[in-house]
């Protein structure tokens, strides 16, 4: 664990919406529980309207007595000492020139590190950084820099990623700059690279002479839960294509790092992604659907946003030639699955196939399935899986989410499960062209019932 010596934060700016509430208080009151917060670190969390902190504290409390499996009192307390909630509306030169003046009260002028989490809309990102720059809310004084971690979607298309990331730049190095896909930081995913190139066996079948085709499916049960802004200016293509599911595909078809350098195995994962096409036989070959019922929910009667997008792909290089990808994500399906499937051609005597899942949601897990004589008399095969479930694996637990890997990574400044600016821009770059057909009409939008996997044409 890293031992700071002055003062360090984490600044939540935004610490009242669902992101924080959801994803990164009880990461931090694991990460509290695992004794893995720096000495003196304090969690400042900003916010636009005047806040009730007890309330906030409750509505915690309530959040994680419900899903910890093993409370604790002592740590719940020791959390709540180190947050402090102030109130700054950084959209404006003046909230950002007071959180700045407030900040210097609470770390001093000089500190040890300022990690900035932004838990706000893409929309909002560019004037807040900029007001954040230009009150000088981001200087440690000294030499340490501030950190910059940033949700997912980075900007909502290739020139808007291209935009953020100037303004960002003229002000913060690549190496402040942690841009999150919280998907590289689970244990499976990490692991995909372990079980590739620990294990000779599979080396020598993973590409294009023994691999049929690729999946990587995000189907969630859940609805847009009342995220109706948010969702309206998103879709599942940009909430779950253009990061989590593209970041996947490279981990399972990148080459084999030289070591496990942050630098290295990013510039291996951008080395595929380079090589990523769209399938465009016999054209583009993009699907999207909306459930019924989406256009009440967000109240916009003529909404085209997708909540099903599948797309498919291919990668043009020897290892992967002519072996077809498909990436597809969707909200209200009938069940929580996301997986990662690698399936192997089939023998000629049977049709069943050898596929390789790497298991992400609802929980994690890896499995390999096989064909083996059934027992007896009969000559025929049938078809088994080799398991293995995290969640059994009690001699070793890992983080308990995402959240938790990527808040400790930022603050030990290890960019490994952190996509690179030029990984983000280029899976914008090989999207845009479904981006901009969608956007040109709204012909082609699909429909499905809550809770089923048909996408059919509405009628
Ligand atoms: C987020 C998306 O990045 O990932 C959400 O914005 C989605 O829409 C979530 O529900 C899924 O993450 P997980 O970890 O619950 O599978």
């Amino acid at each position: 664990m890293a031992i700071l010596s002055e003062q360090s934060a984490l600044i939540i700016i935004g610490i009242t919406g669902d992101l924080s509430k959801r994803k990164l208080l009880p990461s931090l009151y694991n990460l509290e529980k695992a004794n893995k917060l720096p000495e003196n670190f304090k969690i400042i969390g900003t916010s636009r309207r005047d806040v009730d902190t007890e309330k906030l504290f409750e509505k915690l409390h309530e959040h994680i007595t419900l899903t910890s499996d093993v409370y604790s009192e002592a740590t719940f307390t020791k959390l709540k000492k180190r947050i402090i909630i102030i109130q700054a509306d950084v959209s404006s030169h003046e909230g950002a020139h007071s959180l700045s003046a407030q900040l210097d009260g609470l770390l001093g002028k000089v500190c040890s590190m300022k990690l900035f989490y932004f838990a706000i809309p893409p929309s909002s990102l560019q004037p807040v950084i900029h007001n954040l720059v230009e009150a000088g809310v981001h200087s440690c004084g000294g030499n340490m820099a501030s950190r910059l971690l940033i949700e997912k979607p980075f900007g909502r298309d290739l020139a808007s990623a291209e935009d953020l990331s100037d303004t960002i730049s003229k002000n913060f190095g690549s190496e402040s700059i942690y841009l999150i896909d919280h998907y590289l930081a689970k244990e499976t995913v990490q692991n995909i690279l372990y079980m590739r190139f620990h294990n000779p066996l599979l080396q020598g079948i993973w590409n294009q002479r023994h691999v049929e085709s690729i999946a990587v499916t995000a189907y969630e049960k859940l609805d847009i839960q009342g995220r109706g802004d948010f969702y309206e200016q998103t879709g599942a293509l940009r909430d779950m294509l253009q990061s989590h599911l593209i970041q996947l595909l490279a981990l399972v078809t990148m080459n084999e790092p030289v070591d496990m350098n942050a630098a290295t195995i990013r510039d291996n994962r951008l080395h595929v992604l380079r090589h990523l096409q769209l399938a465009t036989e016999p054209s583009i070959t993009a699907t999207r659907a909306q459930y019924k019922g989406y256009k009440i929910e967000v109240k916009n009667n003529t909404s085209s946003t997708e909540t099903y997008a599948s797309v498919n792909l291919l990668i043009d290089n020897d290892r992967w030639r002519n072996v077809p990808v498909t990436l597809s994500a969707g909200k209200a399906m009938n069940q929580k699955s996301t997986k990662i499937e690698v399936i192997f051609q089939s023998h000629e005597a049977h049709d069943e196939k050898n596929i390789f899942t790497f298991q992400i949601q609802p929980n994690e897990a890896i499995s390999l399935t096989l064909a083996v004589k059934k027992p007896g008399l009969a000559t025929e095969t049938k078809t088994i899986s080799l398991d293995y479930c995290y969640d059994e694996d009690a001699e070793n637990p890992g983080f308990n989410d995402g959240y938790d890997r990527i808040i400790y990574d930022a603050i030990n400044g290890d960019q490994t499960l952190f996509p690179s600016d030029a990984e983000i821009k280029n899976n914008w770059a090989l999207l845009q062209p479904v981006l901009d057909e969608w956007q040109r009409s709204s012909s082609g939008l699909l429909t499905y019932e809550k809770g089923t996997n048909d996408i059919m044409e509405d009628k």
